[in-house]
């Protein structure tokens, strides 16, 4: 969930440690520091609970002087996000610095056995003992060589770890290894960096290579880096990875906030995921991998995914039944990885779900399901993400990056991606003729002139985002895929402005949920001109006698609604049923965020949130 950076080269590292931080900021945002090494052998820091901004202040004033550096920015696990427990962490002479990302899970074992050795511990963090575990081994077995120190202090570790490390003995070389964190690291003619991931090394390359879990890269100010792998043997040909969008990408570009940028990139994201698909052989996706007669035979898809990844999945499930009539489930990785009674037919197929392609649970799920002997496809946003080098196929839905940590514009793609696959199956187990997919295809391609519609009507979202002023509590209706577009809105509102919203399926509110309701109690419900939308009004009408106030979601001319709602977010005909989450959905999003402004709160970085869960 951390975000690692460090440079080593011709120019005062400090600079680009601190920018390269802040790009890295949405994988966790309650401390941050940075230490640097001066070529004449001395190592300077600063760490501090807060954002990197804070740390910014501070370098400012304790003007760090070096050329070769390492940064971090947290996302607690072990130990409070304070001063103290900021990373980096120093060995017990103060000459050997360390920031990580993941979580060591042998260090109370290791933290006694040190102890008992003399080496004494400033911080709560799992991440202390390595640099104390790289001090005995560079005065051991490493005999002053740092490379080989490292690779001694991982083998004593368990769990996960992205690391960098300096050393003052050896100012000017800079070693970085990971084991299940993502690290990678690109040379220039400044100098070499490594980062948790190409966010922060947009600004610097257009290649980057990737280490494999337990390669060791000894990165030096010529911009050389020297890789071996787990053997101590030379990596000849390292996987590389091209940036393929401008750094300008992820910058603000004149919005206020990220998620108002992503938000608004909707259209373009969906025009370009849709772009030359519909070929010769119908729906192109050569990224399955997958010959015709292979797909075919799929008889059961098991899609995984976590948090808003999990909804696109429910969408998933409804298009790939109904245009491929497949049989579907969908699990949340953190529990799929607990049951130990899973089933999966000879032709099931996975489907994994997640911006990202870090989420460890997803990541674990992944594994456990090729285990099981199935296909694994990825639908991801992050190219050369773990998630897709470890699946047989990797569609990208191109989203370019996503920063703000409420997911936006990587859900509404993701779930059009899915359109795609269920459109593909569909047309190999021959559920659809051809022309039956163009026609689907080309109600897909109307879905970026409807989100432009509902973007421009965003001022309804402004004015239904005043009902929930001094509001605790909510609760989110829904029907059919539009039960799902409830939990999302649900889930963004949650995330984004900490008021309780409760998301039901419409019908199953009379089971619990009503109980909620009392005078001026906020309720959306989704309510489009579909097969339920008669049974979604009656809902509505139950919740009016209890006296809730209601945001209805409904389809641009229906008086019903208009009548029984207090405010009414209105969406153009959509020309399918399954259509109708995707474009609905930028209302809701939209929502969120003005309550969270209304109330004062960051929508970009809410809090005990990161984007990139890369912890079990
Ligand atoms: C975190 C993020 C969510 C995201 C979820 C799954 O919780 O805050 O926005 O939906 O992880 O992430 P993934 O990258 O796997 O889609």
């Amino acid at each position: 969930m951390c975000g690692v950076v460090g440079y080593t080269g011709r120019n005062q590292a400090v600079d680009w440690l601190l920018d390269g931080l802040a790009t890295l900021e949405y994988r966790g945002y309650d401390s941050a520091g940075v230490q640097v090494v001066s070529s004449s052998g001395n190592l300077h820091g600063v760490k501090c609970a807060g954002r990197v901004a804070t740390l910014r202040e501070r370098a400012a004033v304790a003007n760090l002087n070096g050329t070769c550096g390492i940064g971090h920015t947290r996302w607690a696990t072990h130990g409070a996000p304070t001063d103290r427990n900021a990373h980096p962490h120093l060995d017990g002479t103060g000459r050997i610095a360390v920031v990580h990302n993941g979580i060591i899970e042998n260090y109370q074992e290791l933290r006694r056995e040190l102890m008992a050795a003399g080496h004494e511990f400033l911080s709560e963090t799992d991440t202390e003992v390595i640099p104390h575990l790289i001090q005995e081994a560079w005065n051991g077995p490493a005999k002053g060589d740092l490379a080989r120190a490292v690779r001694y202090a991982c083998d004593r570790l368990e769990g996960a770890w992205a690391l960098a490390v300096v050393c003052s003995e050896v100012p000017g070389q800079m070693v970085v290894t990971r084991n299940g964190s993502p690290l990678v690291v690109t040379s220039t003619e400044d100098g070499a960096y490594a980062a948790s991931d190409v966010m922060p090394l947009a600004s610097v390359a257009t290649q980057v290579t990737q280490l494999e879990d337990n390669d060791i890269a000894t990165l030096s100010p010529d911009g050389s880096i020297q890789i071996v792998d787990r053997n101590g043997a030379p990596v000849a040909n390292p996987a590389t990875l091209t940036i393929d969008w401008d750094a300008s990408a992820a910058r603000l570009g004149g919005y206020s906030d990220f998620m108002a940028k992503e938000i608004s990139e909707q259209p373009e994201a969906i025009e370009r995921l849709l772009k030359d698909r519909l070929g010769e052989h119908g729906i192109e996706l050569d990224e399955l991998s997958l010959t015709k007669a292979e797909l075919a035979a799929v008889d059961r898809i098991v899609i995984i995914a976590c948090g808003t990844s999990y909804h696109v999945g429910l969408i998933a499930k409804a298009a790939i039944e109904r245009w491929a009539r497949i049989p579907v489930a969908v699990e949340f990785a953190s529990e799929f990885n607990y049951d130990e009674n899973y089933l999966v037919t000879d032709h099931t197929m996975c489907v994994v779900i997640t911006q990202s392609g870090e989420t460890a649970d997803t990541l674990t799920a992944a594994r456990r399901m090729r285990g099981m002997g199935c296909t694994v496809f990825a639908i991801t946003n992050v190219l050369g993400s773990t998630a897709a080098r470890e699946s047989d196929g990797t569609l990208y839905i191109q989203a370019g990056p996503e920063v703000a940590v409420a997911s936006t514009k990587a859900y509404t793609a993701q779930i059009v991606a899915s359109f795609l696959l269920a459109l593909r199956l569909g047309l190999a187990n021959g559920t659809l003729a051809r022309e039956e997919v163009e026609r689907h295809f080309a109600d897909l391609e109307r879905i970026p002139d409807l989100m432009r519609e509902v973007l421009a009507r965003r001022w309804q979202d402004k004015q239904a985002a005043r009902l929930f002023q001094g509001k605790h509590s909510s609760l989110f209706l829904g029907r059919n895929v539009n039960s799902t577009t409830a939990y999302e809105g649900a889930l963004k509102l949650k995330e984004i402005s900490y008021l309780h919203a409760e998301a039901y399926p419409a019908g199953e509110m009379k089971h619990g949920p009503i109980a909620l309701i009392e005078g001026g109690f906020p309720v959306v419900a989704i309510v489009p001109a579909d097969h339920v939308h008669d049974k979604t009004v009656s809902n509505i009408e139950e919740c009016l006698a209890r006296g809730a106030v209601v945001i209805g979601v409904a389809t641009d001319g229906d008086e019903k609604v208009a009548k029984l709602c207090s405010q009414v977010l209105w969406v153009p005909q959509c020309p399918d049923e399954l259509v109708v989450p995707v474009v609905a959905i930028l209302h809701l999003q939209m929502l969120a965020r003005y309550v969270s402004r209304d109330r004062g709160y960051d929508v970009d970085k809410p809090r005990n949130l990161a984007k990139s869960v890369t912890v079990e």
